[in-house]
């Protein structure tokens, strides 16, 4: 619904407001004429709708959780729309290969029952999660385990399969200085708690207790979706049994535990994503090319590289790059929460006045967004000069969330992380109200 604004034609020309829409800045009015004021900083616009405000959804793409074809509805919701994430595939395959990489160096103290068989276990965070996908099947894939279904990795958890049965997966084989290893996923589950919150962390260290209970001199390997995961097994078990652990974010207790036998973790470059999940709004509320401060200087001398992220366009989607973080180069990445330094440079106020954003986090209690990511947009934001209303969710229900999409006139554009990646729905049909 467009909301009609009773303003005499002159008064929304000396305003400024007659030619603007969603990008046109209000810095352009800026000598109103006496007796008029300018709009206060941030306050948006009224003549532009809130379904016309720019919208980033970030770390959670709009798809089809079974499927995982993309929701572009919610993508192309308006012309100011765009998802920043991180490349899950490459990501994936960097982990794999990094678990593939550890047990080569280490076979010769890897095998800790001495069976001939390499056996891990995998916490998989959220079985309809495409980073969870993909990360399952990068792992699979690097060690040999994967089965294939219809052309695609099956990423199925497995449950136990002590005995190699399971049809989700398969026995691999790696041979390594002319001796033959069998490889077996002994054990996967998907680390969601009673209350329905995935990628949990504290369901994992359940499900490590409950597995080194009746079959622990079998894992000579973990491996996590991610590392709040990762870290909740090394903490309850492996640091403890010497059993080398692999996660996914490169939170920061996670790298400073490869000092302590952790086994490494991958950036998914959250410092790039954090930087893109703003910028797009901000260069929208700018009225600007959306590549500025992206590929494409700013004034600021803001740009990142073409080896840090790349965007595709028929996706309108803006995805960074990952890079595997072990014992050989983890010194440079103990803090996940300091800004990348090509894009740290503070905008100045009087070009790019400050605006409001609402921006949500769907569960303030997962590790990697609560510690690494939130914490990267609070400093991005500062330099950006915006005005960001942070709303953690439950990371159960979308209500949890959508009920606090609200008062959406004092907002100037939205940043949106849903609970399930098909619900994009839930939160366009509040904006387009
Ligand atoms: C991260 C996980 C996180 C999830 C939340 C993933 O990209 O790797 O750690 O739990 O996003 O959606
Ligand atoms: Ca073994």
């Amino acid at each position: 619904m467009k909301k009609i604004l009773a303003l005499s034609l002159a008064a929304a020309m000396a305003l400024g407001l007659a030619a603007c829409g969603v990008g046109t800045t209000t810095a352009e009015s800026s000598t109103p004429p006496a007796g008029e004021t300018t709009p206060a900083t941030g306050a948006p616009s009224a003549e532009v709708t809130n379904a016309e405000k720019p919208l980033v959804w970030f770390n959670r793409q709009p798809s089809n959780s079974t499927t995982g074809e993309l929701d572009m509805d919610a993508l192309s919701f308006n012309d100011n729309t765009y998802y920043v994430g991180f490349d899950a595939n490459q990501g994936a395959e960097l982990q794999g290969q990094m678990v593939l990489d550890y047990i080569e160096a280490n076979i010769d103290t890897l095998d800790r029952n001495g069976d001939g068989i390499i056996g891990y276990v995998l916490a998989v965070g959220d079985i309809g999660h495409n980073d969870s996908i993909a990360r399952t099947r990068g792992v699979r894939s690097a060690l040999g385990t994967a089965v294939e279904v219809d052309g695609n990795v099956d990423s199925t958890p497995v449950g136990t399969n002590l005995d190699g049965t399971s049809t989700y997966v398969k026995d691999g084989s790696i041979e390594i200085n002319g001796t033959t290893y069998t490889v077996r996923e002994l054990a996967s589950q998907e680390m969601k708690n009673s209350a329905g919150a995935t990628w949990d962390a504290a369901t994992a260290g359940n499900a490590i207790n409950t597995w080194s209970a009746s079959f622990g001199d079998q894992i000579d390997v973990v491996v996590s979706n991610n590392d709040g995961m990762g870290m909740a097994m090394f903490n309850a078990w492996s640091q403890a049994n010497n059993v080398p652990t692999f996660g996914y974010d490169a939170n920061a207790d996670a790298v400073a535990a490869i000092a302590n036998g952790y086994g490494g973790t991958i950036s998914q470059h959250a410092d790039v994503q954090a930087y893109l999940t703003l910028r797009v709004l901000r260069n929208a509320l700018d009225g600007v090319d959306v590549d500025t401060g992206i590929g494409t200087e700013d004034d600021a001398g803001n740009v990142l590289s073409d080896d840090v992220y790349y965007y595709d366009e028929a996706s309108r989607s803006y995805y960074a790059l990952n890079v595997a973080v072990t014992a050989e180069n983890y010194q440079g990445f103990l803090d996940s929460t300091v800004t990348y330094a090509p894009v740290s440079n503070q905008l100045d106020a009087s070009a790019h006045p400050e605006k409001r954003v609402w921006l949500n986090i769907y569960n303030a209690a997962d590790n990697f967004l609560s510690a690494t990511y939130q914490p990267l947009l609070q400093n991005y934001d500062d330099l950006l000069n915006l005005n960001v209303e942070y709303i953690g969710g439950d990371g159960q229900t979308e209500a949890n969330i959508t009920n606090r999409l609200t008062n959406l006139d004092s907002y100037d554009a939205f940043a949106i992380n849903m609970v399930k990646t098909d619900n994009a729905a839930s939160y366009t049909y509040i904006l387009g109200q």
